[in-house]
């Protein structure tokens, strides 16, 4: 399984130039030293029908040849407990809108357009030092009624023994949406600065820019 989950870490692996690598660590782990990572609802969308391309790369879809719409978007961190330890093999189940805030849900009302290259969805495990990571697009903000837009957002899931599964979603920095959203709203100061992922430039192993997201996830020991 962890093979299938990696296999296509050409795209996620040490690819990463060394200017990006060095401007994601200064801004890495301040979630984790605040405690654990605040819920926010699952929401209607988690998918419902089986999936074999569950791979770390959501910008293809099933050996597609063409990219998913939208900016890249790069999301990595570590998933640790409440006492700061990594938490190797745990599962980090993520699925999201594509670049037109359409999910790949047939209950999703929105008539923007599907994506066919765009996975949606993706599990992967951490490594044996707790570490994440896969390569995305930005999703797009969604209507859920006349007077509420969803900022961009990525579902995570986050499960392994011995610990709370988490159910949350990561936000964007800067979302002027997020000013407004009723999840995001409901969440104190902290619980906000849990959620949302500290943003840089990145780019991908081919050279492609990207938006290079670090996103720490600190789970409750059970
Ligand atoms: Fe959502």
């Amino acid at each position: 399984m962890a093979n299938k989950l990696h296999s296509r870490r050409e795209f996620l692996g040490t690819g990463l130039g060394a200017a990006a690598t060095v401007t994601i660590i200064g801004s890495a782990a301040k979630a984790s030293a605040t405690g654990v990572t605040a819920p926010v609802g699952e929401g209607p969308f988690y998918p419902i029908h089986k999936q074999s391309d569950r791979d770390a790369d959501l910008t293809r879809f099933d050996g597609s040849t063409e990219r998913a719409e939208g900016e890249l978007v790069i999301v990595e961190g570590k998933v640790l407990d409440d006492q700061g330890n990594p938490v190797p093999g745990a599962l980090v189940d993520v699925w999201q809108a594509n670049a037109n805030g359409r999910y790949h849900h047939e209950l999703d009302p929105n008539p923007a357009p599907r994506d066919p290259n765009f996975q949606g969805w993706a599990q992967v495990l951490a490594d044996d030092k707790g570490h994440y990571r896969f390569l995305t697009i930005k999703p797009g903000a969604y209507p859920v009624d006349e007077n509420w837009s969803r900022p961009p957002h990525i579902h995570f899931k986050v499960a392994k023994r011995g610990h709370h599964e988490l159910t949350t979603q990561m936000f964007f920095e800067g979302e002027p949406l997020n000013e407004v959203d009723a999840l995001f709203l409901a969440l104190t100061k902290e619980e906000r600065e849990s959620v949302v992922a500290k943003q840089e430039m990145g780019q991908t192993k081919d050279g492609e820019e990207a938006i290079h997201l670090r996103f720490d996830i600190v789970l409750k020991k059970a």
